[in-house]
């Protein structure tokens, strides 16, 4: 019989393999008042109003005048594509290296994810690779800040508005993150957010989307938290579009309230933490650390990642991140699955076969999928390591002997 492909696994039991040497993301640490606020729920007989008390403060934190509250940042992303109400067919500009929860939404409401290529060197898209891109099927351009790199949005959103363009944000990896003043997520119409237990503001799963724009944010309440429904007098629930029920789970409320009042700190000693460790490691010869562009005040890393240079090393650079991991660095790998147009099967699939909507009409031409798609991404991934278990827990120390583990393992596999 053939054998059953072994299901992906996401939050703590994603990590539960990774050992070694450095500060894991598990056990979290959760902020003290989360106990309280969970009894609050409780005590209350689930009446409390958690998830509004959250939302405010969230918004609150992030200078905005909305934030709604999801189970993810999937489901954020979902709610919003549901919102612009495009039309199939119409082509959705997204980073190309990034999670699947980024694409699901989109695909779901039958528009085309086209994925710009990244800049070379770098994990996000800009600006000059974007455009290229832009036909007139373009709605949207939806800027992932990968690792917590901000993309460079000035630029993107200049672009956007000469085309008409909405430009939001997948701010995932880059909570309160800022990029010259301001903060990710507040960048373009809207911004989307996770709490999933691994993420910087890690609270068990969760997520919201931020807003200024009023009638988005009402949209957004109404699709995905009111299940498209209205109440109509003498008869009851009208749904008058397919909402969703995305509601944040109050106790998922409780844990995201009592994180937010310790995250500030936290993404501090990660921006702290980061420019250390790529100080240090820049050093060691023929591996670089992802450039930090001087635009970013606030860099809340997610992740750490760098570059090897393949004709310095006897290795591959699979080998390189495995002998990384045995000496002691959790979590070090390849990140080449994060390259969307290559792991996602089914729009590879989809397209070739132009079923639905890749056929004509709604899409208005052909589609490629596959790693070729984006060279620069793909060549990139190829030699970029990158461990997945990044933390607030690092301090000194820990950067110091991530930087001699890695220049070790650099001197022991050198040409
Ligand atoms: C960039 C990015 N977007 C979206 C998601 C999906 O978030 P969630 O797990 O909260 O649905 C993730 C999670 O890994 C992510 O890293």
């Amino acid at each position: 019989m053939a054998e059953t492909p072994r299901r992906a696994q996401y939050g703590a039991q994603a990590h539960v393999d990774e050992v070694g040497k450095l500060p894991t993301p598990f056990p979290r640490a959760v902020g003290p008042n989360a106990l309280k606020y969970l009894q609050e729920v409780v005590d209350s007989g689930l009446t409390v109003d958690m998830i509004g008390r959250f939302e405010r403060a969230f918004a609150e934190a992030s200078g905005v005048a909305h934030c709604i509250a999801t189970p993810g940042c999937t489901p954020a992303l979902a709610v919003l594509a549901a919102a612009f109400d495009f039309e199939p067919g119409d082509e959705i500009l997204v980073s190309p290296i990034t999670d699947y929860g980024t694409i699901q939404g989109l695909c779901r409401e039958g528009y085309i994810p086209v994925f710009p290529d990244t800049d070379p060197g770098t994990v996000n898209m800009s600006a000059a690779t974007i455009e290229p891109c832009i036909t007139d099927r373009t709605r949207a351009i939806l800027c992932v800040h990968k690792t917590g790199i901000i993309c460079d949005m000035d630029p993107i959103v200049q672009l956007a508005c000469a085309h008409d363009l909405i430009v939001y944000e997948d701010a995932c990896q880059a909570v309160f993150g800022k990029y010259k003043g301001r903060l990710a997520g507040t960048l373009g119409l809207a911004g989307g957010f996770s709490f999933d237990a691994e993420k910087t503001m890690g609270s068990d799963v969760g997520g919201c989307v931020i807003t200024d724009d009023d009638e988005l944010a009402e949209r957004l309440r109404f699709i995905g938290q009111s299940r498209g429904a209205v109440m109509d007098p003498g008869f009851g629930r009208r749904h008058t579009v397919a909402g969703y029920a995305f509601r944040m789970p109050h106790c998922t409320a409780a844990i995201c309230l009592a994180q937010l009042e310790v995250i500030d700190e936290q993404v501090a000693q990660r921006d702290r933490m980061i420019r250390l460790l790529s100080d240090l490691i820049g050093e060691v010869p023929s591996v670089s650390p992802l450039p930090i562009p001087d635009y970013m005040d606030v860099y809340s890393a997610w992740m750490f990642g760098m570059s090897i240079d393949p004709d310095a090393f006897a290795c591959s650079a699979a080998d390189f991140a495995a002998q990384l991991a045995d000496a002691g660095i959790p979590g070090a790998g390849l990140g080449e699955y994060y390259l969307m147009p290559e792991a996602c099967d089914f729009l590879k699939d989809a397209a070739a076969e132009r079923r639905y909507p890749y056929c004509n009409p709604p899409a208005s031409r052909d589609y490629a999928y596959g790693a070729d798609s984006c060279p620069t991404a793909r060549d990139f991934l190829r030699t970029w390591i990158r461990w997945s278990s990044f933390c607030e827990k690092y301090e000194p120390e820990h950067c110091e002997l991530a930087a001699s583990i890695v220049s070790q393992v650099a001197d022991a596999n050198r040409r």
